[in-house]
Parts: C-alpha cells; sequence; structure tokens
C-alpha cells in the first residue's frame, strides 16, 4: 500500500507495508506501494486528554478535540472522566461513549472517575462498564481539590488498590498546596514527590502529569506519563505565558524541566494533559493547557535537532502507552497491527500558529515553537488528513 522510510523494530527500514482489512499483513523490501515523502512512524496514542464536552462545549468538544489529534499525528486518546457533569456512573460513561461514537475522529477510550460518592459501589460501576467497553482505567484521581467530592485520601486510596482495574493518579498531595490559592507558586513540588512516595507504598498505580526528578526517580512499582510542558516550558515562561500560566502540577524551574528533557530516555509515557481552557476562564485562574495536537510535532522537531532520539520519541509516544494500557493492536509498525501511521516530511518545519490549530480553546502556550506536523495521518489503513472524517472507534 506505501513504501518509504519505515520506523520498523526500533530503526528505520526502506520498504512496503501490506494492509488487509485495516491491519498490517507485511512489511518488507519487496512488498510494493506508493512511495511516501518522510518517515513513516507508528501514530502516537495519546492517554491524557480532556475533551470537555457535556456542558463545557465552548472549551472543547469531542469532535474538535479529536480533530486536533488527527492532526497531530495522534490515532487513539484516553479521555478523562473530570467533565461536568462527572463521568462516575455506568449511565454517564455510556452517554459519553454513545456521544464518541458519533463524532469521533480517530479512537477513542474513556477513563472513569473516582470520587467519594462513587467509592462505595465502584466495583460494580466497573464491571457493569466492563461488560461493553474496553476501559483504561479508573482516573486521573485526584489527591487534591478544591472540590472534595474529588479529593480522594490515601485511606480510600488503599481500600480501592485492591481493585481489578488499573487507577491513574494525579499526584499532588493536599498538604503542601495552599488551598483556595490557584496560583502556581503555591502547588510545592513536595505535594508531587510526597504523593509519588505515599502511593507506592500503597500499591502499583499509574501517575499523571510527573513534573520532577525526584517523582519520577521514586517510581518503582507503577508506570508513569510525563506532559510537554514540563520538559518545554518553565517557570521562565511566567512573563511570556501571564494570565495563561497556570497548569497542575505547575511549571517548574528551567533546571528541573532541562533534566526531563536531557532524561527523556528514562520517561515511560509522554502524554500531552491536553486541558483546554478558553481565554476568558484562563484570566479567572483555571489550569491547564492544550497539547493534543502540538505534542508529537514539537518532538519529532526535537528528535530531527538530535536533542532526543527517533527511537525514544515512538517508546514513549505510542510503544510504552499501547504496551502500559494493554491496546494490543495499537503502537507499533508490525504485522496484526492497527494500520496506524503517521508521516512527518522532516524538510517541513512550521512554526506553531494557534490559528491554524483546531482546538476550540483558541490558543496554545508553544506559539511560535519549531514543529514537524504531520503530512498524512492513517487510520486502520485509511488515509484520513486531507479530508478527515469522523471514522474514529469508541471502545
Ligand atoms: O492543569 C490541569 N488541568 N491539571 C489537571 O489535573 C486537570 C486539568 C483540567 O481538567 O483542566
Ligand atoms: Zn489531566
Amino acid at each position: 500500500m506505501i513504501y518509504g522510510k519505515i520506523f520498523y523494530k526500533g530503526e528505520f527500514t526502506e520498504a512496503g507495508i501490506e494492509v488487509e482489512n485495516g491491519r498490517i499483513k507485511k512489511i518488507g523490501k519487496l512488498v510494493k506501494g506508493k512511495k511516501v515523502d518522510g518517515i513513516i512512524l507508528p501514530a502516537g496514542i495519546d492517554v491524557h486528554v480532556h475533551f470537555r464536552d457535556f456542558e463545557e462545549k465552548r472549551k472543547e468538544t469531542i469532535e474538535s478535540g479529536s480533530l486536533s489529534a488527527l492532526h497531530g499525528g495522534i490515532c487513539l486518546v484516553v479521555d478523562q472522566p473530570n467533565t461536568k457533569p462527572v463521568v462516575d456512573r455506568a449511565e454517564v460513561y455510556f452517554r459519553r461513549m454513545e456521544l464518541a461514537e458519533k463524532s469521533t475522529y480517530v479512537d477513542y477510550t474513556l477513563n472513569l472517575a473516582l470520587t467519594n460518592k462513587n467509592v462505595d459501589k465502584i466495583n460494580e460501576i466497573v464491571e457493569k462498564i466492563r461488560e461493553k467497553y474496553f476501559l483504561p482505567a479508573i482516573g486521573e484521581v485526584f489527591l487534591q481539590n478544591y472540590n472534595k467530592e474529588f479529593e480522594i485520601s490515601y485511606e480510600t486510596l488503599t481500600m480501592v488498590s485492591k481493585i481489578n482495574k488499573k487507577i491513574t493518579i494525579h499526584a499532588e498531595d493536599p498538604r503542601f498546596v495552599e488551598s483556595g490559592n490557584p496560583n502556581f507558586l503555591f502547588r510545592k513540588k513536595e505535594a508531587e514527590i510526597t504523593a509519588v512516595e505515599e502511593c507506592e507504598k500503597i500499591g502499583e498505580f499509574h501517575f499523571c502529569h510527573l513534573s520532577t526528578r525526584e517523582a519520577v526517580e521514586r517510581v518503582k512499582r507503577g508506570s508513569f506519563e510525563v506532559a510537554p510542558h514540563h520538559l518545554l516550558l518553565s517557570t521562565g515562561d511566567y512573563n511570556r505565558l501571564r494570565e495563561l500560566v497556570n497548569v497542575n502540577p505547575p511549571l517548574r524551574q528551567k533546571d528541573d524541566a532541562d533534566w526531563l528533557l536531557r532524561n527523556f530516555s528514562k520517561i515511560q509515557i509522554l502524554a500531552s494533559d491536553h486541558a483546554p481552557h478558553t481565554i476568558e476562564d484562563k484570566k479567572t485562574g483555571s489550569a491547564g493547557f492544550p497539547g493534543v495536537e502540538t505534542t508529537y510535532p514539537i518532538f519529532v522537531y526535537l528528535a530531527k535537532r538530535s536533542l532526543i532520539s527517533f527511537n525514544d520519541l515512538v517508546e514513549k509516544i505510542a510503544v510504552n502507552p499501547a504496551k502500559t494500557f494493554g491496546f494490543n493492536d495499537y503502537g507499533e509498525i508490525e504485522v496484526g497491527k492497527f494500520a496506524n501511521f503517521a508521516i512527518f516530511d522532516l524538510r517541513d518545519v512550521k512554526k506553531i500558529n494557534s490559528d491554524k490549530l483546531h482546538s476550540l480553546c483558541n490558543w496554545t502556550p508553544y506559539e511560535g515553537f519549531k514543529a514537524v506536523f504531520p503530512n498524512q495521518l492513517y487510520l486502520r489503513g485509511e488515509e484520513v488528513l486531507e479530508s478527515p472524517l469522523r471514522s474514529g472507534i469508541a471502545f
């Protein structure tokens, strides 16, 4: 079907790919196909997005968020349940999946929330959802939240850790977060480090968006992801971003961000924590950055510049997310897997411009950053970038 420079088994090889029924049938030098301009990488998986929708359509919808993902080379997302209303019951879960089935451009999965209201019935809810859907995880579970309904104690976590389902944790310990103060300076590094330490004592968790070397080095049993902004941005961006700067966990010092980027090979998963808010909402303190469309393109540019390796990039954005969450059809260009490819022409470097992005929030913290956007995206064998279709599956 296509022929070119494929990232296959950890290195680039000139070969063709044959596809049948959306899956890769054969890979080889003798397999014929249309010659592709650029490198052929596995399409990315973003295990942490907030596509809002429901009562927050002005910030993002599953339709706009997934279109943004598609243009960023992402073929599969894991949406987070802190929506309005929150996804804390099977009925809301089903309603959101039905909405996704109608509106998603890329493949879509959804986490279930854990709150102080649903904790007593969490097993039951998980079982009910699993009869119909894959359910990647319970999470992101908040240890600290301005809304106490979402603030889960270590005791509760101990109780639910026995459940046979992955739990993903927003690791910030409330003892180190000055409550009621949205300013990022009041969310200390200790909040994250302590939360990881305490959770590691309890069980095997997946930690969302770790932002410090100390926390990363304390994960022994569990798995973790980092968000692009904690590698690419720092408190040094405070003056540039001004009222847009709030994000949880907050931006750290330049040294912390540099350590994460220099040690990119030690990171397990790169996930955007795409958390769109309108500029008006940012002005009143809403925390979060959009990122689903810019993550892969910025990191492809960094790999082009040899600041990271392509092998590490593919591992963090495709291979490891698939392995960690059990997305067995995704994550690699390999016989039997879905034919999901992102094709990047490394000569085509662009400066990021928020007007060209597809998120409804209409801004990016990476304005003017250099990036290589995909020029083609294959989703189960179909090219979907030229004239996007809402052909994603919600599972
Ligand atoms: O900055 C953040 N925004 N951090 C989170 O954990 C939640 C997210 C959101 O939903 O806006
Ligand atoms: Zn999040």
